[in-house]
């Protein structure tokens, strides 16, 4: 089973994720998880990216397209994945159709999560998560127990460097003008399915029936 999750920022891609891959047992690709674990390195490198993913903007075409294809090579992605994050640009999307064709793979699904904007940025300015072991948190939909610590590690959450109201802004900016156009390209090849609700559980559901 190979997926791509498509939606704007905050729609809920991680979450849902979480919950396909482990009902398929298919490895999870989430780029901006990747680039967030590279953006923590103490090096120039670290600092670049940092700065590049607090301000909304995209990392650029050709490093996110080595970076996934090395991730599709690895022995985990033999029994399937799920793209959480790429491809975002229409060349992305050019350059997965020939990663896939040399792996001889197919996709077998593009799912497009909606959602109301004005819930995408409540949901995005009450996310919380923990720098030290990255367990996501969200206040109103799923707190932690103690007020501000991770129920994992004890660790002070934070909120993520591009979840301020401005980045967010910004965010959804850069998915209207450079993302949403994917859901043609997809549709085009016949392979989008536009999966709408609130709740993840109805969402998945609707994914998985259509999957069968
Ligand atoms: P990335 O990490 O991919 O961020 P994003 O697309 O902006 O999406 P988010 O992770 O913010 O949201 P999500 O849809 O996963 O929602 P979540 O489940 O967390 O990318 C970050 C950056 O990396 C980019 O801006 C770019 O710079 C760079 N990048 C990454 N990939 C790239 C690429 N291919 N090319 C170039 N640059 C790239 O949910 C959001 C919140 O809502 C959470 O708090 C959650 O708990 C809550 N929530 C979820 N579901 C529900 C629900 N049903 N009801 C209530 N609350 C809910
Ligand atoms: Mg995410």
């Amino acid at each position: 089973m190979n997926i791509i999750l498509l939606g704007p920022p905050g729609v809920g891609k991680g979450t849902i994720a979480k919950m396909l891959v482990e009902r398929y047992g298919i490895a999870h690709i989430s780029t901006g998880d990747i680039l967030r674990n590279a953006a923590a390195e103490p090096t120039e490198e670290g600092a670049r990216l940092k700065a590049l993913l607090a301000s909304g903007a995209l990392v650029s075409d050709g490093e996110m397209n080595e970076l996934v294809c090395n991730r599709l090579s690895k022995e985990d992605c033999r029994k399937g994945f799920l793209l959480d994050g790429y491809p975002r640009t229409i060349p992305q999307a050019e350059a997965l159709d020939e990663i896939l064709e040399s792996m001889d793979a197919a996709l077998d699904m593009v799912a497009a999560v909606e959602v109301p904007e004005e819930e995408i940025i409540k949901r995005l300015s009450a996310r919380r998560v923990c720098p030290k072991c990255g367990k996501p948190y969200n206040l109103d939909f799923s707190p932690p127990k103690r007020e501000g610590v991770c129920d994992a590690c004890g660790s002070k959450l934070v909120l993520r460097d591009d979840d301020k109201p401005e980045t967010i802004r910004k965010r959804l900016q850069v998915y209207v003008q450079q993302t949403a156009p994917l859901a043609e390209y997809y549709r085009n090849k016949k392979l989008l399915f536009v999966a709408r609700g609130l709740t993840s559980e109805e969402i998945l559901g609707k994914i998985a029936a259509e999957l069968k």
